[in-house]
């Protein structure tokens, strides 16, 4: 018997075929994610702004791209293969929109350089609202999202 994940939000065999929609929609496969991961990732070391404040806290960076390979396996095609929180990650973090801003204008170089256009435009809307929504947690989380009115 297959072991059961608790609690399926979708059936493996319909994440299947979402996956398989979406991959000939786009073009995006799991090499494809991967390419873009690698090549961002690459990016982002040698940015004067973000590399050093990855540099900081990463040591290994191959089980970081590939949980970020997981991760935009999930985002963009829906696999469920990323497991984790990244808001905790990100708020001890020394960033604001800015970098957040930055981190963008490298994401959408380097997927216009992978993807085709049709991927490109998928996982760049993507990035768009997690970055915004990552920005939104991280400053909540840190108690300057809400103002004080006490
Ligand atoms: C200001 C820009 C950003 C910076 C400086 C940044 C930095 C980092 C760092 C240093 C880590 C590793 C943390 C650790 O393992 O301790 C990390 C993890 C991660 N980041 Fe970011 N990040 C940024 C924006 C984003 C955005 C926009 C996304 C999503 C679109 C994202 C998604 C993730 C994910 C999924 C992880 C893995 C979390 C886990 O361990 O499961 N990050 N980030």
């Amino acid at each position: 018997m297959k072991s059961i994940q608790t609690p399926p939000s979708r059936s493996p065999s319909a994440r299947t075929e979402i996956a398989a929609e979406l991959e000939a929609r786009t073009g995006l496969d799991e090499a494809v994610l991967r390419g873009l991961v690698h090549a961002f990732y690459g990016k982002i070391r040698n940015d004067s702004v973000l590399g050093p404040i990855f540099a900081a806290r990463i040591d290994d960076w191959t089980p970081h791209l590939d949980r970020m390979t997981s991760f935009w396996s999930s985002v963009a095609l829906m696999t469920g293969r990323y497991h984790g929180a990244p808001v905790p990650k990100h708020v001890g973090l020394p960033i604001d929109w800015g970098h957040f801003e930055r981190w963008l204008t490298l994401f959408r170089e380097t997927a216009t350089e992978i993807c085709t256009p049709a991927g490109a435009a998928h996982v760049i809307e993507r990035a768009e609202r997690i970055a915004r929504s990552l920005n939104f947690a991280v400053e909540d989380a840190r108690g300057s999202g809400i103002p004080n009115l006490a």
